[in-house]
């Protein structure tokens, strides 16, 4: 890019500095050869016209030049993302489905990245049933975000396999899938659009009212009003203009419109002063009513109303139970629990 500009930059005092010598050798010979009286003053005249008619658009065509390669290299580029293979996608018999009913079920899930030494998930069995809380904990590295990462199938298990309502979710129509969950991840994901439009994001037949109403819930009515044009005002690229509290609200309230069975949570609340915390853990613990959540913890204090807490470490589940069974125990979340404590 710095040679492309250095070229760019310099390109217009050069060809400057060569069209002002053309004309100037040109004005030369040419007034020796009227002199001469090789030709006459007024064909002289029209020629040198003619000459500085054609040197802007020249100039301009070099420039066209240029940027057609800019956007050829540009396009190559987008194309290779957009015609990149799927590498998950329905099998020809894929099922739909419309509800969950009963339980998801990790059997025997193991899993590792293609370019991975060693697998992130081993030999997992886990059951999830309908309208409990599950936590994930485990120290930085443990698998958490690749255990929730592998039910949307953003990656497809290698051995064993993930069933909801005991059907295999390979099997699944991924769409129809994909809408019986909801997820909050980390880092907030935004548009350079409106609140409203961020909020919506893509669900149809949703009218204001409602999406007032989850916004409401999240806890993100009160400041969404409060700025300049309310649901209307742009929040800039990836939500830059709101404060990292405001943004997972947000998305929280997104989830909440979409009024899945599933949620999946991320917890980011480690990010975020006590009193934003306050206001993003209680949007959570709203959402989480009546639905089958599983939540990464990133603090513990908030996974105690959890109906069960899986310990994960190096890949493996190493514990499991609730809150008060686990300190108990005296294991590695009591170890955890310790850590925080301090
Ligand atoms: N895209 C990837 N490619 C290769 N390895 C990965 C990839 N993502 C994660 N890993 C590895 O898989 C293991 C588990 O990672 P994971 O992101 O699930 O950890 P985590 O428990 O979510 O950690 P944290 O609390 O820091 O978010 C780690 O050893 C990590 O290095
Ligand atoms: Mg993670």
């Amino acid at each position: 890019m710095n040679r492309i500009l250095w070229r760019k930059d310099l390109s217009s005092p050069l060809s400057e500095f060569l069209g002002v010598t053309t004309v100037s050798v040109l004005i030369w010979y040419g007034f020796r050869e009227v002199q001469n009286g090789a030709i006459n003053v007024s064909t002289f005249i029209a020629f040198l016209y003619a000459f500085f008619m054609v040197i802007d658009p020249s100039k301009q065509l070099s420039k066209a030049v240029y940027s057609i390669q800019k956007g050829a290299a540009s396009l190559e580029r987008v194309q290779s993302v957009l015609n990149a293979d799927l590498q998950i996608v329905d099998t020809p018999d894929a099922q739909p489905i419309s509800s969950f009913e009963t339980a998801i079920e990790y059997r025997n899930v193991s899993f590792k990245y293609y370019n991975a030494e060693e697998a992130a998930l081993k030999t997992i069995n886990l059951r999830i049933e309908k309208g409990k809380i599950v936590a994930l904990v485990g120290a930085s590295g443990a698998g958490k975000s690749t255990f929730i990462d592998l039910l949307p199938r953003f990656y497809d298990v290698q051995e064993g396999g993930i069933f909801i309502d005991n059907q295999n979710i390979k099997s699944l129509k991924i769409n129809d899938f994909r809408k019986l969950i909801s997820m909050v991840s980390q880092d907030a994901i935004l548009f350079n659009d409106t609140i409203y439009n961020n909020i919506v994001f893509g669900l149809e037949g949703v009218n204001r009212e409602q999406v007032i109403e989850a916004a409401k819930i999240a806890n993100a009515h009160h400041f969404i009003i409060e700025t300049e044009k309310g649901y209307e005002t742009n929040i800039g690229d990836r939500g830059m203009k709101l404060s990292g509290g405001q943004r997972q609200r947000l998305t929280i309230a997104r989830a909440v419109l979409r009024n899945p069975p599933i949620l999946i949570l991320d917890e980011a609340t480690s990010a975020l002063d006590s009193e934003s915390e306050k206001l993003v853990q209680e949007a959570l613990t709203k959402v989480m009513k009546n639905r089958t959540t599983i939540v990464v913890a990133h603090r513990l204090s908030t996974v105690q109303h959890a109906d069960e807490i899986v310990v994960l470490q190096e890949g493996r589940i190493v514990e499991q139970g609730s809150h008060q069974a686990l300190l108990e125990l005296k294991g590695e979340y009591r170890k955890l629990v310790d850590l925080q404590a301090l």
